[in-house]
């Protein structure tokens, strides 16, 4: 049999729950949690910091060139992943809805994947990591050993990222939020280049009806059944 990665992947769309699960799952097992769309949002801060559209592919390429981009280790006490752009620090922006409907818009462009792609393998080359994201099963661990694709409606998804957003102290617009969510999820299963889809090895789990530390253990049994490299 084909060697696998001992990676986990997690993808799906915006508020399903891939954090929460993503975390507790990574540390069940003593692995590596990375946030691949924490990755996208900084991109992303970092043009919208230099005044470059998210749109335009030329200019942002050229930004990204002149871009140190470094993942800590998550926060102790939010378990936030913590980015760090040239040693600067990104704060609570890098997790605003506005963040990431420009991550989804500069996600789309060429340079920007390659980049990001190269540095997750990089990451994951060593094994024992949780990725999340929209691509991590597809495009960036094809040969992962565990692939998951989490799922739920819009309304679900939303009225959970609005609990999460209000616990940070944030003030939201519950309609703006779903309707943010549906263009976000459109504009990311639609775009040319690693859109977000299961990959055909992917365990697809429907969290509508579930609460984090039950897709945790249905993840668990479903790893523990099947050994990588067999
Ligand atoms: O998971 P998130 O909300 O932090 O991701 C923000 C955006 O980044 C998402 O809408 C699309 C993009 N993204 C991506 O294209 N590929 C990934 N692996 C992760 C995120």
């Amino acid at each position: 049999a084909e060697r696998k990665l001992e990676v986990v992947t997690i993808d799906g769309p915006s508020g399903v729950g891939k954090s929460t699960v993503s975390r507790l799952l990574a540390s069940r097992l003593g692995y590596t949690y990375l946030d691949t769309g924490a990755m996208y949002r900084a991109v992303a801060l970092a043009c919208k910091r230099a005044g470059v559209d998210v749109r335009d592919e030329e200019p942002v390429a050229r930004l990204l060139d002149t871009l140190d981009i470094q993942l800590l280790p998550p926060d102790e006490e939010d378990g936030d992943v913590r980015v760090l752009i040239n040693g600067e620090e990104l704060g609570l922006e890098l997790r605003s809805p506005e963040t990431g409907m420009l991550a989804s818009t500069v996600s789309a462009l060429r340079p920007v994947r390659d980049r990001l792609t190269r540095m997750q393998q990089e990451i994951g080359r060593q094994g024992k990591v949780v990725a999340e994201g929209r691509d991590t099963g597809t495009v960036v661990f094809p040969d992962a050993a565990w692939k998951f694709f989490l799922d739920a409606s819009p309304e679900e998804r939303a009225r959970r990222r609005i609990g999460q957003l209000r616990a940070r102290g944030v003030e939201v617009d519950e309609k703006e939020i779903l309707e943010q969510i549906i263009q976000r999820d459109r504009d990311d299963r639609e775009r040319p280049i690693a859109p977000l889809k299961p990959a055909p090895d992917a365990v697809v789990i429907d969290s509508s009806t579930m609460d984090a530390g039950k897709v945790v253990e249905t993840m668990l049994a479903h790893i523990r059944r099947s050994v990588p490299g067999q």
